[in-house]
């Protein structure tokens, strides 16, 4: 495109393919005889030549008084006010503006003036569009006094798991999900469930898998999208494919989503944003309500998706009567309990506070554990990576002999994750192993931890082991919160990284 458009005449100065966009629209715009929506015609003739995904908003000296936008596969959101128009790529970016949006289709053109928004589709047929209201409360997007957005989400965690357990779930009363019509009769059919997500939000789905497998005795698979859209996944009307993510644009989960609903599977979207991509691509759709997210550093987003993963197990379980009913009651009691218990756990973050100014100079850190505790591990360590810049790894704490433990000496320092009474001897002796070879250990338990050498030990309260990553990730945020803080780094806005991965 680029050679076609410097053979009629146009330069560059970027090496961006954004910047062929403008290029072609005017070439298009010269060309248009006609004078009726010259502009919007000349759009869509450039965005016929254009692959991949994009969201584009275009204005011109030419038409100064509209903007026309569109989009393929990338978020983009107008927000509707009084005698004025915003478009946005995030809905909290102008939620202090208006709490009415338009939600832009695939290939759907909006011509967006100060007074009005018109729509057309691809051929330009101009259609009608109704406005979405989204609850969200703009001081929701705002620090209100913390230091930084992921600071004030990690305190959120209490009042977000409220939402998200909603009335979705109370003692003694069958677990519901308004919107979600999925019957006990299709789930019998099921050979297998595939969770499907990216970074934190797959994290959230391995927690997910332990909870569905052992309350419904479905086979669980969890997958990273990037790797499940390019592997011919083994699925079809009788998978059930979940897929989970905060901001519901990831770019990798919405092309498995695609991939999924290709081969016949059912798709469910785990979403915080209302009328996300994902969601409208989805079968059925149920939300965290987590409210918005700021920090690119996820927290709130993944306690919330733990908890909903768990409230779906147990309607499952429900309607397939697959697990002893007195348990689940006993499961419900204690997601209930979460809220207060993690009060508990924040009321202690001076204790990480000063953890963090011993430890935050170090190069590498390890975080292991067993079970769901190995899944915690896991998010601590991208926690620490994403926000501190120290190499992490997470390792199932078996594993550890099999080559990494080579790497523990002298100042490294070894997170060890336990809340299972029956793994935590095992993760006992793999942690004796790296600190007869010099490393610092620092342990999030609910167990009492007798006679042990460790160095620092967190204490949290106990739960039910399905739900306690709720609990035992808290000290983990908080960690990397602190350690990013002492070595003076932009904590909500990490170095590299977007909130959304909206490409490839
Ligand atoms: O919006 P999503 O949940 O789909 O985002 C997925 C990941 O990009 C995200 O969880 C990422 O790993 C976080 N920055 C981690 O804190």
């Amino acid at each position: 495109m680029r050679e076609f458009l410097i053979k009629n005449g146009y330069h560059f100065f970027s090496q961006t393919d954004t910047e062929v966009i403008p290029n072609l629209i005017h070439y298009y715009y010269t060309k248009e005889t006609l004078e009726d929506n010259k502009f919007l015609r000349a759009v869509q003739a450039a965005v016929h030549d254009l692959k991949g995904s994009y969201a584009i908003e275009v204005i011109s000296s030419l038409c100064p008084d509209k903007m026309v936008v569109v989009r393929k596969d990338s978020p983009l959101v107008i927000g509707k006010g009084s005698n004025e128009n915003f478009i946005a790529s995030d809905i909290p970016a102008i939620l202090s503006y208006t709490k009415d949006f338009y939600l832009l289709d695939d290939y759907e053109y909006a011509v967006i003036t100060k007074e009005q928004v018109q729509f057309f589709d691809s051929t330009l047929k101009e259609h009608q569009k109704s406005t979405k209201n989204i609850e969200w409360d703009a001081t929701a997007a705002e620090k209100n006094g913390y230091a930084d957005y992921m600071l004030k989400e990690i305190h959120e965690q209490p009042t977000a798991i409220l939402e998200t357990i909603g009335s979705r779930l109370k003692l003694e009363e069958k677990t519901h999900f308004e919107d979600l019509t999925i019957t006990s009769a299709y789930l019998q059919t099921l050979s297998k469930i595939c969770i499907v997500a990216c970074g934190t939000a797959m994290h959230a789905g391995l927690v997910g898998k332990d909870a569905i497998e052992k309350l419904c005795q479905i086979p669980v698979e969890v997958n990273i999208a990037s790797e499940f859209r390019y592997c011919n996944p083994i699925i079809g009307e009788k998978t059930l494919c979940i897929y989970i993510s905060q901001s519901g644009e990831t770019a990798d989960t919405l092309a498995a989503l695609k991939l999924a609903k290709e081969k016949g599977a059912k798709t469910l979207a785990i979403s915080n944003v209302v009328g996300s991509s994902i969601t409208r691509e989805a079968d059925y759709t149920i939300y965290t309500h987590a409210g918005p997210e700021i920090a690119v550093a996820s927290t709130k987003a993944y306690t919330s998706q733990v908890i909903l993963l768990n409230i779906l197990a147990i309607y499952f379980a429900e309607l397939l009567g697959s697990y002893d009913s007195a348990k689940l009651e006993e499961l419900k009691a204690d997601i209930l309990s979460l809220p207060s218990k993690i009060e508990n756990v924040l009321h202690e973050k001076t204790q990480i506070e000063e953890i963090a100014k011993k430890i935050y100079t170090e190069h590498d850190m390890y975080f292991i554990g067993r079970g769901t505790d190995y899944h915690v591990a896991m998010e601590g360590s991208l926690k620490l990576k994403e926000i501190s810049y120290i190499h992490s790894e997470a390792y199932a704490a078996g594993e550890l002999k099999h080559g990494t433990i080579a790497l523990i000496e002298n100042g490294i320092t070894v997170v060890g994750v336990l809340t299972n009474p029956v793994l935590t001897p095992k993760t006992i002796s793999n942690l004796q192993e790296v600190v007869s070879r010099g490393a610092k250990t620092l342990i999030v338990t609910n167990q009492n931890l007798r006679n042990t050498n460790f160095d620092f030990t967190i204490s949290i309260p106990k739960v039910n082991n399905l739900v306690s990553p709720i609990l035992s990730v808290i000290p983990l945020q908080l960690l990397a919160y602190y350690i990013s803080k002492n070595k003076g780094l932009d904590v909500d806005k990490p170095r590299n990284l977007a909130k959304s991965v909206t490409v490839e």
